[in-house]
């Protein structure tokens, strides 16, 4: 949430930034910022609303010059979007301009204090008082502050007075050539150029200039000249660094002639897909292989219980996980939301192993819920797409999905990534317990027919588009399924809601009759994940008691069937697999609905409103 960039170098400063901001904007676009150092004088331009309305145009009239400068995209968390609202934010001077990602909780009492030392303050943001708190401390330089460059000391001094979480990029028009950054839970990257020094929230604005970053860690404070930098670790002096190569293609990062980046991302799919299993089938053993899960085969033997944590579409991955889990492995597993979790006193045991899924690798609660059981001695592994990531940093193993950069807000591709790698490490798991060799094999097959079925499913495409166009209308959805449909029907149900603003609801098929199916009438389109498994008479049931109530019935079901060719008004089908793979060929539909629904209202569907891709507040 939020985007930071920042540069010092030779280049113009500001066309740097706007591209940088562009490539970060997934992460919010209630507003973007920017401001220069020309001629030491700091420069601010910011504008409400998204870049190419705001403050695209604003820079074209009236473009900035100079060499060093730091920007931002807003996800609005303190203070309504607006232009006072939006960052770069000023201390009390004017000399000094901060851009924050995170929430400074404490803020409220700290803008007391500064009022009563007669600070007056022009936005709602927290991240004004931060800005305003720094300048305090950078007034107040005496001589026990020595070592430190003075804008660095005056941040080094101002941070521990905050409560809550930060990535800030700051400047002062007293130091010309330099920048400082520091981080506290929110995710903060140093690229390194020649003659030059980068700053970002994540690798998507660096890539394009750089392929050498610095991933900083909480606590650290970095200072950027042209030619330099130095990291700090509060309360700790400086810190050696280790420099990464970013494994991230800029065209990876373009739609293409895509429509939308969530578009292109479901027609990854199939290479994703692949992408994921590539390396780690293991034929002779029948099972599945990883390079990256830092724990021996005896440990993960000794495993006896497995929580997985996750938010959003990450969530519903780890709820096929615990089914998956469940069934191939015969692991006790359960699924905790994130922001639960870590909350919760939840019992662990020495056998008890933490499973996190997220695509960015970045999300705040499945972060703390990392933290949090890793500083109670437990092993916790990641599920991560996004490399470099904290939590893959912090993770003590993990199974990266090489899905590749994911722009679109909605979560696709991860999904079946995500799915894709569960089932290999549930294999895996099952291998090493009781899963037989002949039912490994046989899982290894239907896995790797997958990515050419997803091509088949993809081919539905302009039909999915013809039922987008029926139900476009319609203001409540139903997502109906069973056992491994269940979460399949959620992810329907949050894509619907999350990019066409449409009212819709995921329910187990059978627990509709205790409640939501008072919600069914010949308005309300029930969209059934009916694929030929070993529940679909009982899934069928469930459609004759829509119809029975003349709700509007869309099914997915299995090419070949033609049991609900006269029950469903609508009828989409995907390849035959096994039951514990049907989630990865049946949330294809449901993701091309959700876009063309979205696509047909107006939307915008890469970047739904109040959303933001990375979600690193509470
Ligand atoms: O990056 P993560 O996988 O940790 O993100 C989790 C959720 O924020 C994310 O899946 C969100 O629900 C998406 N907008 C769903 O499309």
């Amino acid at each position: 949430m939020c985007g930071i960039v920042g540069y010092v170098g030779r280049r113009q400063a500001a066309p740097l930034l706007l591209e940088g901001l562009r490539r970060l904007e997934y992460r919010g676009y209630d507003s973007a910022g920017l401001a220069v150092l020309e001629n030491g004088t700091l420069r601010l331009h910011k504008k409400q609303g998204k870049i190419d309305q705001g403050l695209a145009p604003l820079l074209h009239r009236q473009p900035l010059a100079g060499s060093l400068g730091i920007g931002h995209t807003r996800w609005a968390t303190h203070g309504p979007p607006s232009d006072e609202n939006s960052h770069p934010h000023l201390d009390q001077t004017g000399r000094i301009a901060v851009v924050h990602n995170g929430v400074i909780e404490n803020f409220e009492t700290l803008k007391q204090r500064l009022v009563a030392a007669g600070h007056t303050f022009t936005s709602a943001t927290d991240t004004e008082v931060l800005a305003h708190l720094i300048g305090e401390h950078y007034a107040r330089l005496g001589r026990g502050d020595v070592g430190l460059h003075p804008l660095t000391q005056a941040v080094v001094n101002a941070l521990p007075e905050v409560t809550g979480t930060y990535g800030i990029a700051v400047v002062c028009s007293e130091h010309p050539g330099l920048i400082v950054g520091a981080r506290r839970g929110s995710p903060l990257i140093v690229g390194i150029g020649e003659g030059e020094h980068l700053l970002a929230s994540d690798a998507a604005a660096l890539a394009a200039y750089t392929r050498q970053v610095v991933y900083l860690n909480d606590y650290e404070v970095v200072t950027l000249s042209a030619e330099r930098f130095e990291v700090h670790t509060l309360g700790r002096g400086p810190t050696a660094v280790q420099v990464s190569q970013l494994d991230f293609s800029p065209e990876s990062a373009e739609k293409g002639a895509f429509a939308h980046f969530m578009l292109k991302e479901i027609f990854e799919q199939p290479q994703t897909v692949r992408n994921a299993l590539r390396g780690r089938l293991d034929y002779d053993g029948a099972m599945a292989r990883f390079g990256g899960l830092n724990m021996t085969t005896a440990e993960l033997r000794a495993v006896d219980r497995v929580v997985i944590t996750a938010c959003g579409t990450s969530w519903h991955a780890g709820l096929v996980g615990e089914y998956l889990l469940e069934e191939l492995a015969h692991l006790p597993t359960e699924v905790e939301y994130a922001s639960e979790f870590r909350y919760r006193n939840a019992p662990f045991d020495k056998h008890t192993l933490l499973l996190v899924i997220t695509q960015s690798g970045e999300t705040l609660d499945t972060l703390a819920g990392l933290r949090e059981t890793k500083r109670r001695g437990h092993k916790v592994l990641g599920l991560c797409n996004v490399v470099g990531s904290t939590i893959a940093r912090e993770a003590d193993g993990g199974i990266y999905l090489h899905a590749g950069p994911e722009i679109g807000v909605a979560s696709t591709k991860a999904f079946t990534s995500q799915v894709t790698v569960l089932v290999l490490f549930a294999l895996f798991m099952g291998r090493i317990r009781m899963l037989s060799p002949q039912d490994g094999a046989r899982l290894i097959r239907a896995l790797e027919a997958i990515p050419g079925q997803l091509e088949w499913v993809l081919g539905q495409n302009d039909r999915i588009r013809q039922i987008a166009l029926k139900y476009k209308d319609a203001a409540d959805f139903l997502f109906l399924g069973r056992q491994y449909s269940f979460p399949v029907a959620l992810e329907g149900a949050l894509k619907l809601k999350e990019i066409s603003y449409i009212h819709a609801e995921g329910y187990p098929a059978a627990e509709m009759k205790h409640g939501p199916i008072a919600l069914v009438d010949p308005e309300t389109p029930c969209v059934f994940v009916a694929p030929l498994d070993r529940i679909y008479d009982k899934t069928r049931s469930n459609i004759e008691e829509v119809k029975a109530r003349r709700g509007p019935v869309i099914a997915i079901t299995t090419e070949g069937n033609t049991d609900l060719a006269a029950k469903a008004d609508d009828l989409l089908f995907v390849p035959e697999t096994l039951d514990c793979l049907t989630p990865l060929l049946t949330v294809v539909p449901l993701q091309l609905l959700a876009y063309h629904i979205a696509v047909a209202r107006g939307c915008d569907v890469d970047k739904p409103r109040n959303l933001a891709k990375s979600v690193t507040v509470e």
